[in-house]
């Protein structure tokens, strides 16, 4: 039988999100294919073997989500749980799934390690993943490939330190108000604002400074949320189309995680030439990047004019049964369960690749 590690927990703002994702995997893995290996990082980065039952962590206030993988700090925390090394990871399982989100985690950094420690695993490859992470990089490459993303500019710190008042007036003249303000590599809304002023402006900008040195503005569509999933190496499929409709004046963390309000509507209910159409430009978002495994490819579609711009790719999307990305495919035919065994199936077919094995010094 062959041993899945699901990593789960991770350094990201999206520490307690992963573990949901991972709860909900392990009860839709099949026991009798594969042995699930649950391995949990803390919020520092320390890793453990989790022998604790997870079934039924459903909610952001189940409290064993603050126990489940300790702290590190050697306090007794409710739960059979092993330190063990990243490198023990090519004796302990024989496929990682990484079921982490934003940093650390989604970014490449830990697609590099698993590549590094010579274990298989699913979804998107190092370069891939850390693109993705990137929301100028993204917009430029897709940009490049006459993909339609919306007006942006990128603004770096060094250079706004050094002319705030410049800066903030090339951002007015390539985009006027209102704007979204975004660090450029994070997730799960964290830093982001949206602006109507100068003065929102320079809050905005001071906001997500805090997160990153790399900034990116962007024009403000006024726009319905579509996304869809994308699956495949080379070959790739793209699922439905399903709509988010925030509760709040934008999807924020807490309108994405906590507040009931947020509706997922799956098919979005939209025409299918524009359904036809967003899942043909998720395909090539994904493919131009080199996507591997899997993928969500997040939409706008403007209100007053149809049009569709691309906003963002997420590597690792949320991945309870309630989240849209294993929605969205059960909607187009495949169910929970059988979405994660193929995602195993792409993770090895793309290690058995000859040309990926030798070209990094494994032998044919
Ligand atoms: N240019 C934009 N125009 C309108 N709404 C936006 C724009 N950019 C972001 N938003 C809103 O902010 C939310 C979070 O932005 P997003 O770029 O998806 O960041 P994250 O990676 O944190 O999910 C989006 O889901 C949307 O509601
Ligand atoms: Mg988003």
């Amino acid at each position: 039988m062959r041993r899945l590690g699901l990593l789960f927990g991770g350094r990201s703002g999206e520490h307690e999100i992963s573990i949901l994702s991972a709860a909900s995997m392990i009860e839709a893995i099949d026991g009798n294919r594969y042995e699930i290996v649950k391995i949990g990082i803390n919020k520092s980065g320390g890793w453990y073997l989790i022998e604790k039952d997870m079934s039924g962590i459903e909610s952001l206030d189940d409290d064993r989500l603050k126990t489940l993988i300790p702290d590190g700090s050697g306090a007794q925390t409710g739960g059979a749980a092993k330190p063990v090394s990243p490198g023990d990871i090519p004796a302990l399982v024989d496929f990682v799934f990484p079921a982490l989100h934003g940093p650390y985690g989604e970014d490449g950094r830990m697609q590099g390690l698993l590549e590094t420690l010579n274990v298989p695993y699913g979804g998107c490859g190092v370069a891939c993943s850390a693109v993705a992470m990137d929301k100028i990089f993204t917009r430029e490459i897709w940009a490049r490939a006459g993909l339609p993303v919306c007006g942006h500019v990128a603004l770096f710190a060094e250079d706004y330190k050094a002319d705030p008042g410049g800066e903030i007036d090339a951002v007015e003249s390539a985009l006027g108000y209102p704007v979204f303000v975004k660090p450029a590599n994070l997730g799960s809304s964290v830093g982001i604002s949206k602006a109507k002023s100068r003065e929102g402006l320079k809050e905005g900008i001071a906001e997500a400074l805090k997160y990153d040195r790399r900034l990116i503005v962007e024009e403000c569509v006024n726009c319905r949320e579509l996304e869809t999933g994308v699956l495949g190496n080379r070959q790739v499929l793209s699922a439905a189309v399903g709509e988010i409709i925030p509760a709040a004046e934008f999807y924020d963390y807490e309108s994405k995680y906590r507040d009931a309000g947020t509706a997922i509507v799956v098919p979005a209910d939209i025409p299918a030439d524009t359904a036809k159409e967003i899942k043909n430009l998720a395909e090539k978002a994904y493919c131009v990047l080199n996507g591997e495994g899997f993928a969500r490819v997040d939409f706008f579609l403007e209100r007053e004019t149809g049009r569709i711009f691309i906003n963002e790719i997420n590597t690792i999307p949320g991945f309870t049964k309630y989240s849209m990305f294993p929605l969205l495919w059960k909607e187009a035919g495949l169910p929970y369960g059988e979405l994660i065994e193929r995602i195993v199936e792409l993770g090895y077919e793309r290690y058995f690749s000859e040309n990926h094995r030798k070209a990094n010094g494994f032998g044919g």
